[in-house]
């Protein structure tokens, strides 16, 4: 679901180095279809042209406050009406001063006076600007206000000290945005989401997996995350971003995700079981490399059943909700029902992962989902967050209906 979709964004750009990626962040939000405008002030028109801007923005750049009205309207009023999202970035130390002291002397601070929406600042500055009493009592008073702050990054800064005052990242700044205008319907509500493969050790070189890459569960959490959930992330050896989550749990094998998902249990409403954990494990593990036999010489390893996380939880599941996954290769609906009923899923979610625009790898994926009261539900090709978000809206239903 695109959240920015026909949102309007208002970006007060201040003068500071890290105006560049603020081009990034627009056109970003152009790609989503939101509807920004953008204010500079004089210094912010000294770093980057306002004709960069009003070509990425496709939209007129404002910088005068004393300039002929149009209808007669007071521009700065007309502005500060405008955004559905306000946000000033960079913010200049200089100017989150202004605004903390209610000084409106040019078109942003005039606007930002007159506005009702609580702002969101992004600060950019060099270390000792941002670490100075006033900067910091200024931040301090705009959070007190009801302000919102995507904080700095510490990192090399562009005078070349490396320390805290980095601008947010174009990405981190367009996610912040994407959560403020999602609805908070998981607050309060704790979800543990398992992801990705495990592994098991064969020898001290070598060991099995198998194809799961996390991106499912992943986009789980996050979306979650971004709902008002407390969001608990027990991931195998993955190589994706990690999402912003309440805590990351990171394990190896089987036995270790479940005993992370028996540690929580007790304090969780919902478990969803993304993960794809190993059925089997080697009865032995080599404590030395296991040696390459003659060219005609068979090597043959014997495995055991690992612990089975689902089957054992379920049996003391309560009134919690669990949602498993049934990624499967041939007649996927008997299965996710057979695995459903085992295993005392609320519901699964079953794909097939012989298609190569589903399962293992890709961002989007084809799923059905099947409840415990005999409904299939299938749903067209998606990106993986959209079928996150109707996986958590199922959840959220069923957490209101317990
Ligand atoms: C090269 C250069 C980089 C600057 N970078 C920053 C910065 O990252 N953050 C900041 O607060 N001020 C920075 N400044 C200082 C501001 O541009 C200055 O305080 C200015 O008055 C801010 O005006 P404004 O807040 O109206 O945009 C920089 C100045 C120069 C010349």
């Amino acid at each position: 679901m695109n959240k920015l979709k026909g949102k309007n964004i208002l970006i007060g750009v201040t003068g500071g180095i890290a105006i560049y990626k603020v081009l990034d962040l627009i056109s970003r939000l152009i790609k989503a279809e939101a509807n920004v405008k953008v204010i500079m002030t004089d210094a912010a028109m000294k770093f980057v042209t306002p004709l960069t801007f009003e070509t990425i923005s496709k939209n007129e750049v404002y910088n005068e406050i004393f300039k002929n009205t149009i209808n007669h309207k007071v521009e700065h009023i007309e502005l500060s009406k405008f955004p559905d999202a306000f946000l000033i970035a960079p913010a200049t130390g200089n100017t989150m001063a202004k605004i903390a002291n209610g000084i409106a002397d040019n078109l942003l601070t005039s606007v930002a006076l007159a506005t009702q929406k609580k702002i969101i600042f992004a600060p950019a500055m060099n270390t000792n600007m941002l670490n100075n009493y006033h900067t910091q009592e200024n931040m301090k008073k705009l959070k007190e206000l009801g302000h919102y702050f995507v904080e700095s990054d510490y990192g090399l800064l562009a005078c070349g000290d490396i320390g805290s005052g980095r601008m947010a990242e174009p990405l981190q700044l367009l996610e912040y945005l994407n959560d403020y205008f999602t609805e908070k319907d998981l607050l309060g509500k704790k979800l543990t989401i398992t992801a990705g493969p495990t592994e098991q050790k064969l020898d001290p070189v070598r060991y099995m997996t198998n194809r799961s890459t996390g991106k499912m569960g992943y986009a789980i959490a996050k979306e979650a995350k971004s709902r008002g959930a407390y969001v608990r992330l027990i991931s195998g050896p993955t190589a994706i971003e990690v999402p912003i989550v309440d805590e990351f749990i990171r394990i190896e094998t089987t036995e270790d995700m479940y005993n992370a998902v028996e540690k929580v249990f007790d304090d969780t409403d919902c478990l969803i079981k993304s993960a794809a954990p190993l059925d089997y494990k080697p009865v032995n593990v080599s404590d030395i490399k296991i040696k390459k036999g003659s060219s005609d010489s068979n090597l043959v390893l014997e495995f055991e059943r690992t612990i089975d996380i689902a089957e054992t939880i379920g049996s003391k599941k309560g009134n919690k909700i669990m949602v498993g996954f049934a990624a499967e290769t041939n007649d996927v609906i008997n299965y996710a029902k057979d695995k459903m009923i085992r295993k005392n899923f609320d519901f699964v979610v079953a794909n097939d992962v012989s298609q190569s625009d589903a399962g293992f790898g890709v961002d989007t994926n084809r799923v059905s989902i099947v409840d415990n009261g005999g409904n299939v539900e299938e749903l067209p090709l998606m990106t993986k967050n959209e079928v996150a978000n109707k996986i958590l809206d199922r959840v959220e239903q069923l957490l209101k209906a317990r």
